[in-house]
């Protein structure tokens, strides 16, 4: 029988990240937008035999098949479960160990980081994600993504944070002003200790996040 994927549960209450993220964008995002993704790759998948057990599999397997429709579906289901893993409900200072070594090495300093993170989820056009990730060797960047595209068909690096610029991500909240909601994520929202967690399995080459199953 086909695996049936489920909206995975927010890691914290839905009004947790107000007032950086309102709890009427957090129902509508993760409720409707999110959830619809899920239905859909899941009536998708439904009507195949060959379904792998894994959402990271369904990505991939869409990728290779060029099946557009189901890849954005489970790609997009795949993002969002990430970015609710990527926000905290309390301000985490900065990263420790070995992830902040390697962001100082990478940007010079945190607040470089930040500065870069908001010029580039600014100067992205239109939908589509902004993440920071690691390769093998521990070197991190950022990249940004389009669309549904992710970080997770890249088999060279480790995502460990991503930030979602789709308008509906921060619409309701701070209009058209995408650059006060990307502040808001670098400043206030980041949880560093799921990306220091997941530099820890980009250096060993096991033990990141995966989709619940
Ligand atoms: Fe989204």
């Amino acid at each position: 029988m086909t695996v049936q994927f489920k909206l995975p549960e927010l890691p914290y209450d839905v009004g947790a990240l107000e007032p950086h993220i309102s709890r009427t964008t957090m129902e509508t995002h993760h409720g409707k937008h999110h959830a619809a993704y899920i239905k859909n790759m899941n009536a998708i998948m439904a009507e195949r035999a060959d379904a792998p057990n894994t959402l990271e599999e369904v990505v991939l397997l869409a990728q290779k098949e060029g099946n557009k429709k189901l890849f954005n579906n489970a790609a997009q289901s795949w993002n969002h479960a990430f970015f609710w893993e990527s926000l905290s409900p309390s301000v985490q200072d900065g990263p420790s160990g070995d992830l902040k070594a390697a962001i100082e090495k990478a940007f010079s300093s945190l607040d470089a980081f930040k500065d870069e993170a908001k010029t580039k989820g600014v100067g992205h056009f239109a939908s589509g994600w902004l993440w920071l990730v690691a390769d093998k060797s521990g070197a991190v960047k950022l990249i940004d993504t389009h669309d549904a595209d992710t970080a997770i068909t890249d088999s060279s690096v480790t995502p460990l944070l991503v930030c979602d610029v789709w308008e509906h991500a921060y619409y309701l909240d701070y209009k058209n002003e995408r650059p006060k909601f990307l502040d808001a994520f670098v400043s206030k929202l980041v949880n560093w200790r799921f990306a220091e967690a997941q530099y820890q399995a980009a250096r060993t080459g096991s033990g990141a996040w995966r989709f619940p199953v």
